[in-house]
C-alpha cells in the first residue's frame, strides 16, 4: 500500500495567481502549466531538483517521470554537467567572436548522429526544426511541406493544428500537409497531390507506435524519388534511443535531422544535423543567425552529456528502466483488469487511458495523475526514465500505480468517474 501525502500547495497557487498578472498565459510552455495538470491537487510549481526527485515551492518531493518535458536524461542536478558548465561559465559565456568549443562540439556530434556531416546550433527544438524546412525549401527550391506530429511553435508548423490559431496568416495553411504516423497511404497521395512541389516530409522517426511494414525505409525512399528530404525532428528522441538517436537505432538515415530536449540535460541547445551536400548547397543562400546561437554553457553541457554516453552505459540503464516500469506497470493493469496501457519504447513511454468501452477521455488521464500526485510521484506527457531514477523510485512508483489503478477501476465502475476528482481535470493544450 502507498501512502496519501499530506501536502499544503498554497506557496505553488500563490505564485500561480501572480504569473496570471504578469505572464502571457501565466508560464512559458503550454505543457508545464496548470491546464495540463490537475489544478488543486498537482502542484503547478518546482522549485528544485535531485536525480530523478523534485520539490515544489510548499516543500512537498516528488519522483519526477516528464524530466523537464524530455530533456533531463540523466537526472537534475547531474554532477558531470553541471560542472562543465560551471566549468566555463568561469570562462564566459559568449564572446564578441565565434568560440573554440563550438568546432569541439560540432565534431563530436558529426562523430555520433548517423546523418550529421555538418551541423549547426540553435537554442530550442522550434528554431531547430525552423531552420531544416528553411534548408529543405532552399536546397529543393519546393515550398511545400508533409508534417507528422508536434514540431513547435512557429508558423508553418502551428497552422497545420486545429488550435490556438491567432495571428496565424491563412496562406500558410497552403504550404502544409499534415499526415499521421504510419498512414503510408496518405503520404503517397499527397505526394500526388502535390507532384513536385514537396520541399520535405519532417516527422518525429518514432512516436509510441512502432513503424510498421517498413515505414521509415519507404519514407525515405518516397522522398527520395520525389526529390524532397527527408528531416527526422529528433527533438526528443535524440540522445535518449541512443547516442545517435532513434535513426542509429533504426538503421535509417535521413537527409537533415533536429535534435534539441535531451542535447544538454536540460540547457537550452539544439542541433540541425544533415548531409554536406545539403549545407554546402545552402550554405551562401540561406539565413539562419542568431546572437545566442554559440552560448557556450550549452555547449560544455553538451559535451559532457556525450561524453556520458560514451563513458558510462547510459542508454542500456535508461532502457533497463524503462522495460521495468513498462513490463510492471502493464502486468498490474491486466492483473487488476484495468484499461490502462504504457505504451511507446523503453526509453520513451506514455500512458494510453482507456474506459471499459476502449473510449479516451482526459478525465481518465486526469484520475489516474491524481492519485499519482497525491502519493508522490508526478507524471506528465511522458514516461521519461533518466539515468539516476533508481530501483528504489521505481518500486515505490509501481506501488504507487497498483493503488492508482486501483481507484481508476473503482471510478470506471461506478458509472460517474467525475465525482472521484479532486481537482479540476487537466485539459491537453497544444505544446
Ligand atoms: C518532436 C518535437 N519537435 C519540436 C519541438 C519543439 O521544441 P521546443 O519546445 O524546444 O521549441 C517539440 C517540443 O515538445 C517536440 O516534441
Amino acid at each position: 500500500m502507498s501512502k496519501i501525502l499530506n501536502r499544503s500547495l498554497k506557496k505553488s497557487e500563490e505564485l500561480w495567481n501572480e504569473a496570471c498578472n504578469t505572464i502571457l498565459s501565466g508560464c512559458q510552455l503550454y505543457s508545464k502549466g496548470p491546464e495540463t495538470h490537475i489544478k488543486g491537487v498537482s502542484p503547478i510549481y518546482i522549485e528544485k531538483g535531485k536525480n530523478a526527485h523534485v520539490w515544489d515551492p510548499d516543500g512537498n518531493e516528488y519522483i519526477d517521470y516528464d524530466m523537464g518535458l524530455g530533456p533531463i536524461l540523466l537526472g537534475y542536478c547531474y554532477d558531470a554537467v553541471d560542472d562543465a558548465v560551471l566549468k566555463q561559465m568561469r570562462k564566459g559565456m559568449g564572446y564578441s567572436l565565434v568560440a573554440p568549443i563550438e568546432v569541439e562540439y560540432a565534431k563530436l556530434c558529426i562523430e555520433n548522429i548517423p546523418c550529421a556531416e555538418k551541423v549547426r546550433f540553435l537554442k530550442t527544438g522550434s528554431s531547430a526544426t525552423e531552420g531544416a524546412i528553411r534548408i529543405a525549401r532552399a536546397f529543393t527550391g519546393k515550398k511545400h511541406v508533409i508534417r507528422g506530429e508536434y514540431h513547435g511553435w512557429h508558423e508553418w508548423t502551428t497552422s497545420a493544428e486545429s488550435v490556438r490559431q491567432g495571428g496565424i496568416i491563412d496562406e500558410v495553411r497552403n504550404y502544409v500537409h499534415k499526415f499521421e504516423y504510419n498512414d503510408f497511404t496518405a503520404l503517397e497521395k499527397l505526394f500526388e497531390e502535390y507532384k513536385g512541389e514537396i520541399a520535405a516530409v519532417i516527422t518525429e522517426p518514432v512516436i509510441m507506435d512502432k513503424p510498421e511494414n517498413d515505414f521509415l525505409n519507404k519514407l525515405k525512399n518516397i522522398c527520395e524519388s520525389n526529390g524532397a528530404l527527408l528531416i527526422f525532428d529528433e527533438v526528443v528522441d535524440g540522445f535518449r534511443f541512443s547516442i545517435g538517436g532513434a535513426q542509429k537505432y533504426f538503421g535509417v538515415t535521413p537527409d537533415l535531422a533536429t535534435f534539441g530536449k535531451a542535447a544538454a540535460n536540460g540547457m537550452p541547445l539544439s542541433i540541425i544535423a544533415g548531409k554536406r551536400e545539403i549545407m554546402d548547397a545552402v550554405d551562401k543562400n540561406i539565413f539562419i543567425s542568431t546572437t545566442f546561437g554559440g552560448e557556450t554553457l550549452s555547449l560544455a553541457a553538451g559535451i559532457a552529456v556525450i561524453k556520458e554516453l560514451k563513458e558510462k552505459d547510459v542508454t542500456a540503464r535508461i532502457w533497463d528502466l524503462g522495460k521495468k516500469i513498462q513490463e510492471n506497470s502493464n502486468k498490474l493493469a491486466k492483473d487488476l483488469d484495468v484499461p490502462i496501457e504504457l505504451k511507446g519504447y523503453h526509453c520513451r513511454m506514455a500512458f494510453d487511458y482507456k474506459d471499459y468501452t476502449g473510449q479516451r477521455d482526459w478525465l481518465y488521464n486526469s484520475i489516474f495523475m491524481q492519485e499519482c500526485v497525491k502519493r508522490g510521484v508526478l507524471l506528465g506527457w511522458g514516461i521519461f526514465p533518466c539515468y539516476t531514477h533508481t530501483d528504489d523510485d521505481i518500486d515505490f512508483t509501481l506501488n504507487v500505480f497498483e493503488d492508482a489503478m486501483k481507484v481508476y477501476k473503482k471510478a470506471l465502475k461506478s458509472g460517474h468517474p467525475e465525482t472521484f476528482m479532486e481537482g479540476t481535470p487537466l485539459k491537453i493544450v497544444l505544446g
